[in-house]
């Protein structure tokens, strides 16, 4: 089943509007709601007082509609009776700052109080809704991630680095702490890296801390899903509500590991982003790094709906964009879709994030939007939901290295999420499926792999590349790889350190460039019709067994290699000694495929994006027309559209925004 909901907060509005709001979600054809993730307040009235009856009488309503509920455990709004009982509670800021109450997420992490308050409430809520039938599904806290260097956090970093070293002489032999006299005799003597410092914290340390943060989320989470699932039924399912691609501060992949499902908040049109014309990889890259956490469907918790502020309004989300960006997750893998919000809030700090319904409670334009997608899913969810999406493609994503880049950046125009999503980005235009791989996953069933900027490498990685390679993949390692090891300090090797070897290269020298400088390239193989600049970064490479592709046509290192190719067992290692500007990376990539058999889906004009799911060996093609002019595409089968049930030949004929899911007749 396609699950079809809306993020939808009762007990913001008068009880007497409850059937309404629940005849009109049915109308909508919405089948699910989540429900009750800032609630706690009112479902924890008093310390150890829980009060479920509200939202008992509201899961009546929907399920008299047939709508299904997630429930929402509501750690990340701590009510104020909680506040005043355990005041040092507060999440502290990297400045040192301690939060103050009045907003969400003000807790740390770490707090052992706070820990056992969420637990229980969670439990409380678990012992009452485990039976019902009604409930399919948990997500636990809200969007985990902010950096806590409380007191409290810094003697449990202290604690788990005892832990991970075992004695301070490895530790400080590991982190290199004789430089600037930090050798460390006693574990309380090692700080959290607020930024009240001279210059920089030990690079090593900054990681190591870093990974914690992270880990103390998966545990804090953890808590969480043990008493649910000590309570609760296999068949209601444990999630949480993660941020994407683009959130850096968790490492996603540990994160998802002990949940049932992963659901991601996309939010094309936030307020942060400054232009009307809405890329569509980007997007994209979040649904396909979402599915690859756990390499299985997911869902969409919360899906933009209205135009979303705090205090200074975006633009409104546009005509057919709603769903679009709805079609656009189910083409990556979405097999729910719930919209954030339901109405637009009167009061509080979200006042003008709108929903689906308008304040006034009146369904107007992105209702009707809503409504329509929702008549359409009706038919065709069920053809839909549970087939899979294919890649043969994949991207690498070492939160190590990103939480390493997060510290020494390299080059200030360097941002290592922006390097994958221009490698991304290049693979979309050519509608190429991905999968988003992490560095200890085996790579069995990729033809292409790229491994952007892997800063951090570990031997387990090279070797798990060095046998896709042999086997006859083709593998693109960019700059800035095989740099640190595993404690962030730099290698005692050649670079690329460990991948040297398998990219039969050794790096000479290499240059940072000046923001927004670039270098001319010459492409001097005959195999290769390289196009665009060098840029943010310039390794000046020496082949060992690798041939040059593209040579430096400027600046000191004119006539010095760039870009390499080395053949390995059936398979071939490109290397790319610069970050190279959008131009470069697209003919890097359109190399790679010269050596693989991979694939484009359907050739399309920019902005119209083609996916496909298969159940096996049907399979359903996706295409969605981003822009805002209408677009013709040749097709060689005939097709049935399954949204418009018309049957379509030769020509495809898009209207700006609009959706086709394709099944062959
Ligand atoms: C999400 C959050 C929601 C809501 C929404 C709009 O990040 O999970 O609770 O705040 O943004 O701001």
């Amino acid at each position: 089943m396609l699950y079809f909901g809306v993020d939808y907060y009762p007990e913001h509005w008068p009880e007497s509007r409850w059937e309404t709001d629940a005849r009109m979600m049915q109308e909508a054809g919405i089948n699910v709601v989540r429900l009750a993730e800032f609630a706690w307040a009112l479902l924890e009235p008093e310390d150890g007082r829980f009060d479920f009856e509200w939202l008992d009488r509201a899961i009546n309503v929907l399920a008299r509609r047939q709508i299904k509920i997630v429930l929402g455990t509501p750690s990340a709004t701590p009510p104020p009776w909680l506040w005043q009982k355990i005041p040092d509670s507060a999440l502290v800021d990297e400045n040192g700052t301690p939060r103050e109450y009045g907003s969400r997420r003000e807790y740390s992490p770490t707090h052992s109080d706070y820990r056992a308050h969420a637990v229980r409430i969670a439990r409380a809520m678990a012992q009452h809704y485990a039976a019902n039938s009604q409930v399919i599904g948990w997500q636990i806290d809200n969007e985990f991630g902010d950096r806590c260097y409380a007191p409290g956090t810094r003697l449990a970093f202290q604690n788990w680095l005892k832990e991970r070293y075992g004695s301070l002489e490895t530790l400080n032999e590991c982190w290199g702490t004789r430089f600037w006299s930090h050798i460390y005799t006693d574990w309380a003597q090692i700080p959290v890296p607020v930024k009240r410092v001279h210059a920089q914290h030990n690079p090593s340390l900054h990681l190591d801390y870093y990974r914690f943060m992270s880990e103390v989320y998966v545990e804090f989470q953890q808590l969480q899903v043990d008493a649910l699932r000590e309570i609760c039924p296999p068949e209601q399912f444990i999630t949480h509500n993660f941020m994407g691609f683009g959130y850096p501060r968790i490492n996603y992949f540990d994160l998802a590991k002990s949940l049932d499902l992963v659901t991601w908040d996309n939010y094309p049109r936030g307020f942060w982003v400054t232009t009307q014309d809405i890329a569509p990889a980007p997007i994209a890259l979040g649904h396909v790094t979402m599915r690859s956490l756990k390499k299985q469907n997911f869902w969409v918790m919360e899906q933009q709906s209205g135009q979303g502020s705090w205090e200074t309004l975006p633009p409104m989300t546009r005509p057919g964009e709603i769903a679009l960006w709805a079609y656009q997750a189910i083409a990556h893998g979405a097999d729910g879709i719930v919209f954030f919000r339901w109405r637009t809030c009167r009061f509080g700090v979200e006042q003008y994030w709108h929903g689906v319904l308008d304040h006034d409670g009146q369904g107007r334009r992105r209702y009707v939007e809503v409504k329509q997608m929702g008549q359409e899913i009706a038919r065709a969810g069920t053809l839909i939901a549970g087939s899979e999406v294919r890649a043969e493609v994949a991207i690498m994503l070492s939160y190590d290295s990103r939480f390493a880049f997060e510290i020494q950046p390299n080059n200030p125009d360097f941002s290592y999420e922006r390097h994958l999503t221009d490698y991304y980005t290049a693979l979309h235009q050519a509608n190429i499926p991905v999968d988003v791989v992490a560095p200890d996953d085996v790579l069995n069933g990729y033809k292409l792999v790229i491994v952007p900027a892997l800063y951090i490498t570990e031997m387990e990685t090279v070797q798990h590349l060095t046998t896709f390679v042999e086997r006859g993949g083709t593998l693109i390692v960019t700059a800035r790889s095989g740099v640190k090891d595993h404690t962030n300090i730099v290698v005692n090797h050649v670079l690329p350190g460990l991948l040297a070897p398998l990219c039969g290269v050794e790096v000479q020298e290499y240059d940072s460039p000046l923001s927004g400088e670039k270098r001319a390239l010459k492409f001097i193989a005959d195999d290769f019709a390289g196009q665009g600049k060098a840029a943010v970064w310039c390794d000046i490479l020496k082949p060992t067994t690798a041939r040059v592709l593209a040579e430096y046509a400027e600046d000191f290192y004119a006539g010095q290699p760039a870009v390499t190719l080395n053949s390995v067992g059936s398979g071939v290692v490109i290397y790319s000694g610069t970050m190279g500007d959008a131009t470069f990376v697209e003919s890097i990539v359109e190399y790679a495929r010269q050596h693989t058999d991979v694939q484009s889906l359907l050739e399309t004009p920019p902005q119209v994006e083609v996916t496909a799911r298969w159940r096996g060996d049907q399979r359903l093609l996706f295409i969605l027309n981003h822009a805002d002019v209408t677009h013709e595409i040749k097709i060689e089968d005939g097709y049935i559209d399954l949204l418009s049930g018309q049957e379509q030949e030769n020509i495809l004929k898009l209207q700006p925004k609009q959706v086709m899911i394709l099944q062959v007749t």
